[in-house]
């Protein structure tokens, strides 16, 4: 598939969009033909979502018929109900491609008390589920796992932003879920996420045997020389020129974080000129963060001074290992330690600062260019 832009933002379109990934892709097949779960982990818009977009475009280019492919967003689930649902619709638009999906679905749903609704624009049908009890929906995650272990294809399951379970009110969804995956021995998963500490120790803390067979996959920044290349190619195939050490120094500028520099090449991309300098670079920088300013600016009333401040603090850094310093702390006039720690718990909390390797960043890219500047 042609797109109008060879540097998409808001989803995953075929392999030509998408740079490298090749160890990380071999890994995720290597797990799933031997039976091994994956943890897949990274901070937020690094490219967890697009890598498993990739992987089932992998699988569907092979067109194997013994795989069936499922990816389940959780990030808008806030229950067990929604996630039984999100779950139990993915298999019927999964199933429903398929003749006689009915007659095959009716056991699964019978066990769902669920009825089918069909869309009246497109026609797709969809899982209608009255209020439910907590043991009902057990139940139904039952029903579920029950119908995926009698087909005889074997199931890829992606759940992204899995730790959105821990928020459910329900306690006991972990212990659940890992009771029926345990048990899955046709099937493998994905257990894709941004909250890092809430996954690790989800898959730590309990039972070995969950631990054991699932492996942890960390995603790391894309490499800059071949990102940078990639980049090039896919400027010139829109007649535009930009030197190989002028796309590393953006990309570096843009901390290497995907999402970021997808965005801005997007951008620049749109711009006239054909043979791309440094003044473009700078200019179009200049106009994302006064596109942004206004979102930026009310951070000053979200956050306490001490917050802003603290914020700003890391910006300019780039990135702060250690924040408690007294270095630190004299450097940028901050009063004590400890409140210093307060603002920290606080903006990580807020996912407005991580900490990676050590070491705490601004999140937002542009945030953080823009503090540098404030
Ligand atoms: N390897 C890649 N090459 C090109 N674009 C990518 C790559 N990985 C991710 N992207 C793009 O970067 C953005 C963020 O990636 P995404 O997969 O949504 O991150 P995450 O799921 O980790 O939050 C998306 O627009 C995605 O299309
Ligand atoms: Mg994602």
């Amino acid at each position: 598939m042609e797109i109008n832009n060879p540097f998409p933002i808001l989803d995953y379109y075929s392999p030509a969009y998408f740079c490298d990934r090749q160890k990380e892709l071999q890994t995720l097949i290597k797990a799933f033909e031997s039976n091994r779960n994956i943890i897949l982990l990274s901070i937020r818009r690094m490219g967890k979502t697009g890598l498993i977009k990739h992987l089932f475009y992998h699988f569907r280019s092979e067109n194997k018929k013994n795989i069936r492919l499922l990816y389940i967003d959780l990030l808008k689930t806030q229950s067990l109900s929604e996630f039984v649902k999100a779950f139990s619709n993915k298999i019927l638009q999964d199933e429903q491609q398929n003749e006689n999906w009915f007659k095959k679905l009716s056991g699964m749903l019978s066990g769902l008390r669920a009825s089918i609704t069909i869309n009246d624009k497109d026609g797709t049908p969809a899982l209608e589920f009255g209020y439910k009890t907590a043991e009902e929906n057990e139940r139904s995650l039952e029903s579920i796992f029950q119908y995926l272990a009698e087909q005889k294809e074997k199931y890829l399951i992606a759940f992204d932003e899995f730790q959105q379970i821990t928020s459910y009110p329900e306690t006991n969804v972990e212990a659940v879920l890992r009771t029926h995956i345990q048990h899955q021995h046709k099937d493998s998963f994905i257990f894709s996420g941004s909250g890092k500490h809430v996954l690790i120790s989800m898959f730590n803390d309990y039972g070995r045997p969950f631990y054991q067979s699932s492996e942890m996959v960390y995603l790391e920044r894309l490499d800059v020389d071949e990102y940078a290349e990639f980049i090039q190619k896919k400027l010139k195939s829109g007649n535009k020129k930009m030197s190989l050490s002028l796309i590393k120094e953006t990309i570096k500028q843009l901390d290497v974080h995907t999402f970021y520099v997808q965005y801005f090449f997007n951008k620049l991309y749109e711009i006239r000129s054909t043979q791309i300098k440094r003044d473009d670079v700078e200019e179009l920088m200049d106009n994302i963060l006064q596109e942004k300013e206004y979102v930026f600016f009310n951070y000053r009333n979200i956050l306490t001074s001490m917050q802003f401040n603290l914020l700003k603090a890391i910006a300019k850094e780039g990135k702060v290992s250690s924040p408690n310093s007294s270095d630190f702390i004299k450097r940028y006039d901050f009063t004590q330690a400890s409140s210093v720690n307060a603002a920290l718990k606080s903006l990580s909390d807020k996912e407005m600062i991580y900490k990676e390797y050590g070491n705490y960043r601004v999140y937002d890219v542009f945030l953080s260019k823009w503090l540098e500047r404030y």
